[in-house]
């Protein structure tokens, strides 16, 4: 690890720490808020608080350190591709298991899907799981598809980062979504402390978002400065 690079993986770290205990707060503290307002609803408490849960903490914070294994992880290539596609495959899986615990309408599957954000997180979590299989396949196989695999990198941290910062602007939605079904329903006060600490979370995510996609780009062994950011997954390296 340069020493360059040391800061903004410790600012990374704090500002996911913030996020990971504001969410865990809001959870703890203020749980009544997640309790399903009408008794025939087929939501639960648990279920509710699990949502935010593992999407923020299993799908968001842990996709982004997984994002920068390459940045911290010492060792070979191969252990940090492992390590990078483990950590990202249990992010999918907290993703999926987060979204899971929303379906639990009587209306089936679609009758769901009726709110931006949640045509946001099926598009995300959709690019995520593409993103992860054809990661899965080109670390299995050896020869020509290694060789594809090398040329489509580019493509594969573009799309990579695209699907990260699209799942925090679904988090965002879901998080305005959450505040405003709470004040207009839940006589929760729009200057009151849960309202601030929402608010907060949200601020957290995008400035953890800009952080982890910062550190990702930004040449690794260069100071950071205002300079045009050089590519750091160049085919030439191979
Ligand atoms: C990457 C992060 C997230 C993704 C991918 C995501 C995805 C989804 C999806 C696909 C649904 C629809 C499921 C259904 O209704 O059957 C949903 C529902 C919901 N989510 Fe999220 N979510 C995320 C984060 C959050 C956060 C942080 C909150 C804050 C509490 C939240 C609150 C809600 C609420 C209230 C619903 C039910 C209303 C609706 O369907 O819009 N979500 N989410």
């Amino acid at each position: 690890m340069s020493s360059s690079t040391f800061p903004l993986l410790t600012i990374a770290r704090l500002s996911a720490i913030f996020v990971a205990s504001l969410v865990l707060i809001w959870a703890r503290v203020f749980k009544t808020s997640f309790i399903p307002r009408s008794p025939s609803s087929n939501d639960t408490l648990i279920f509710a608080v699990l949502h935010p849960l593992l999407m923020v903490i299993g799908f968001i914070i842990l996709s982004g350190e997984a994002i920068l294994v390459h940045r911290w992880l010492p060792g070979s290539r191969n252990v940090k591709k492992t390590v990078h596609l483990g950590m990202q495959g249990v992010a999918l899986g907290c993703g999926i298991l987060g979204i899971w615990t929303k379906f639990h309408g009587e209306d089936g599957v679609v009758a769901n899907f009726y709110s931006l954000h949640s045509w946001m997180g099926l598009v995300s979590i959709s690019l995520f799981g593409i993103e992860w299989v054809m990661g899965f396949m080109s670390f299995w196989h050896r020869g020509e598809m290694r060789r594809v695999s090398r040329r489509m990198l580019p493509w594969h941290v573009f799309i990579g980062l695209y699907t990260y910062g699209l799942s925090v602007a679904t988090a965002e939605t879901g998080l305005l979504e959450k505040l405003t079904f709470m004040q207009t329903y839940r006589n929760v006060p729009r200057r009151g402390s849960e309202s601030i600490l929402v608010n907060g979370l949200g601020l957290g995510l995008a400035f953890l978002a800009g952080i982890v996609i910062f550190a990702a780009l930004s040449p690794k062994h260069h100071q950071l400065s205002i300079r045009p950011l050089k590519p750091i997954y160049s085919n030439d390296k191979y």
